[in-house]
């Protein structure tokens, strides 16, 4: 099996302190649009992310039970907060603070959006050791 871990590098890209990381998805996750910054910060193109799946950023280090957590929440109460670690496309890494949405359209269908900002650096260190205790568990 391959190993998840051997391209990882230890550089973080640190959020700056204002901007928003916007994306959004289809009822499967597959991501429909993203802006600007979230292109820069997860360095892919627009071409590269839309039509791919959102855990196309997904960092090896976040634990199992926090998207089970993400998708149980926008399936029962429509939203979704939590910090998240996301991997770049050079194998370095972002720490956000997400708010995830379900949406509704008048027509049925469903989409769901993420608004993501700069998170506190003394709740990322929390996260850190919480989702490393969680990750021992799985
Ligand atoms: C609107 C929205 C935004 C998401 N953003 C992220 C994200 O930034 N990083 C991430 O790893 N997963 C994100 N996810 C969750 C992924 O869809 C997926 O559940 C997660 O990466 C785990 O994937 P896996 O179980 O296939 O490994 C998002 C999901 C939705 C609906």
């Amino acid at each position: 099996m391959a190993d998840i871990y051997q391209d990882l590098t230890s550089n973080e890209w640190f959020y700056p302190s204002s901007g928003y990381i916007l994306s959004e998805t289809d009822s499967n996750g597959i991501i429909t649009y993203v802006n600007d910054l979230f292109c820069e910060v997860a360095g892919y193109t627009k071409e590269e992310l839309l039509g791919q799946p959102h855990n196309m950023v997904r960092h090896p280090d976040m634990p199992r039970i926090a998207f089970k957590g993400l998708w149980d929440d926008l399936q029962s109460k429509g939203f979704w907060t939590g910090f998240v670690k996301n991997r770049r496309k050079d194998n370095g890494h972002y720490w956000v603070y997400a708010t995830a949405l379900r949406r509704e359209r008048s027509d049925g269908s469903v989409s769901y959006l993420s608004i993501r900002v700069k998170p506190a650096r003394s709740d990322v260190e929390a996260c850190i050791k919480l989702y490393a205790e969680l990750k021992a568990q799985e």
